[in-house]
């Protein structure tokens, strides 16, 4: 397993449902030369079945996948499980995302599961949190934010194998962001405040873009971005890794 607390700055890309061979060759031929330095940690998720032709093209980047089954094996039908993903090469894998959450009814106990596996095989989730608008208009964002990290890690969760990643349901693919001070808030809130969870890396997740990304990484709380649409952009995602 990758040791996570040795990068200073973690850039994951989320491609979602998006991408086809010819948009990975294009891709990675923008990456022609590039270097991150090596305190930086850059991921990328493309979708499973593409996850082998991104790991011959992906270096200096790891590669990391978007979800993972609950199970190991069995009769699963249309199941990846945690073992194939690290046969596949993959370093990292998102838990959680809110679109697993609320489009496919992936629960705090299905995660937990997942990061259970994918501990065992030796890859760092990275776990997804986040309130909806209407949480924050109501100020439940902390103890939404709470009961998602407290009911989703396992006894082998450790700020050593597993990364959070705060995104606002509300400021995914829409435009908005919570205001630098928010984002600091809460990121504070997560490292120093919830007992137990103490000095995790924490991602900061929804809109991001190369001109909002330096401002959000300099926040003192934040270690990292993960990004959706403007990861598509191959151009555009280099900039926010190297912002
Ligand atoms: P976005 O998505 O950057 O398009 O808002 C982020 C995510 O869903 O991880």
């Amino acid at each position: 397993m990758l040791e996570i607390n040795k990068f200073n700055k973690i850039i994951a890309a989320n491609w979602k449902l998006h991408g086809t061979s010819l948009f990975i060759d294009e891709y990675f031929k923008k990456f022609n030369n590039i270097s991150l330095d090596s305190n930086v940690c850059g991921i990328i998720c493309p979708p499973s079945i593409y996850l082998n032709l991104c790991s011959s093209k992906i270096d200096p980047f790891y590669l990391g996948s978007q979800d993972c089954s609950n199970f190991e094996k069995g009769a699963y039908t249309g199941e990846i499980g945690a073992s194939m993903l690290k046969d596949s090469n993959v370093q990292f894998c998102l838990v959680g995302h809110s679109e697993t959450r609320q489009l496919f009814g992936v629960s705090d106990n299905d995660i937990k599961i997942k990061s259970k596996n994918l501990i065992n095989n030796n890859i760092n989730p990275i776990l997804c949190i986040g309130e909806t608008f209407d949480q924050k208009e109501n100020k439940l964002t902390k103890e939404i934010l709470y009961n998602q990290v407290t009911n989703c890690m396992t006894s082998d969760s450790s700020n050593e194998t597993t990364i959070i990643a705060y995104e606002p349901i509300w400021a995914i693919g829409s435009g908005l962001t919570p205001t630098l001070d928010e984002i600091e808030g809460i990121h504070a809130f997560l490292k120093n405040e919830i007992t137990n969870y103490t000095n995790y890396k924490i991602l900061y997740g929804g809109s991001v873009k190369s001109n909002n990304a330096k401002d959000i990484l300099s926040l003192k709380s934040v270690d990292g971005v993960l990004v959706g649409g403007a990861s598509l952009d191959p151009l555009e995602f280099i900039n926010i890794a190297k912002a």
